[in-house]
């Protein structure tokens, strides 16, 4: 079984999937989460990723590709995993099927209007140590600007600046929606009206989630 989550910057791919993966026990694997840590530790991939990304367009689909076949290759993704964030474009989608075909397949698409992921992306601090998404307003923190989890100083992402948030929702039209026809036809597609709170959302996608592990039981789920 692998789980896909599909959806614009902010649609709340991090926030649900870290939700999905506490309550289904599946690893969640966010593309975004080690291109951001290669960044940090300046290692090759991370130098190659770094202008890219403070762009908000999309580094190369092999770059990628070749961090998820390494991630999906270990033990814990054996009996299944969580995709945030990749695949992006076609060509990943692809790939992805090539590097580990025969699995089930479940695509969620998280669907939020163009306005809700300004004010989102606009409210978001994140912990760069553990990665807990936070929102200035809608999930603060219990003590200012420090991460419940670990205690470290949160911060905005670089790439939520306005006119990078444009230019991110911009690429995701153009090369990651055509993702909704591609595996609309090929997986099961499951579109989830991602507005409102967390919490919400939350009961929409494990409603859904629980029919689709539901009518996998008895099939091939691996
Ligand atoms: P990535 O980190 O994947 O960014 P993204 O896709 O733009 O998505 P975000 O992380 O911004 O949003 P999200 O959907 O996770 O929302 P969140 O849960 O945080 O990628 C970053 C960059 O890396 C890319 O631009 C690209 O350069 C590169 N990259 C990554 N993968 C790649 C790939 N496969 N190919 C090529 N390049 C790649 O929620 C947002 C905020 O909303 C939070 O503050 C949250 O608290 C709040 N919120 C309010 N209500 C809700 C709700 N109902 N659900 C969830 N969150 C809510
Ligand atoms: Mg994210």
């Amino acid at each position: 079984m692998r789980l896909i989550l599909l959806g614009a910057p902010g649609s709340g791919k991090g926030t649900l999937g870290a939700m999905i993966e506490r309550a289904y026990g599946f690893p969640r694997i966010s593309t975004g989460d080690l291109l951001r840590r290669a960044v940090r530790e300046g290692t090759p991939l991370g130098r190659q990723a770094e202008g890219i990304m403070a762009r908000g367009g999309l580094v190369p689909d092999e770059v990628v590709t070749a961090i998820v076949r390494e991630r999906i290759a270990e033990p814990d993704c054996r009996a299944g995993y969580i995709l945030d964030g990749y695949p992006r474009t076609i060509a990943q989608a692809e790939a992805l099927a090539v590097i580990d075909g025969g699995r089930r397949e479940i695509v969620l698409s998280f669907e939020v209007s163009v306005e809700s992921l300004v004010e989102r992306l606009s409210g978001r601090i994140v912990c760069p140590a553990c990665g807990a998404i936070y929102h200035l307003t809608r999930k603060p923190p219990a003590k200012p600007d420090l991460c419940d989890v670990c205690g470290a100083a949160l911060q905005a992402r670089k790439d939520d600046a306005a006119e990078i948030v444009r230019e991110r929702i911009r690429v995701y039209e153009s090369a990651t929606a055509p993702l909704k026809a591609f595996y609309r036809e090929r997986s099961d597609f499951r579109p989830v009206d991602g507005e409102g709170a967390a919490d919400e959302v939350f009961v929409r996608t494990a409603a859904l989630l629980d029919g689709e592990l539901r009518r996998a039981e008895g099939g091939p789920v691996r």
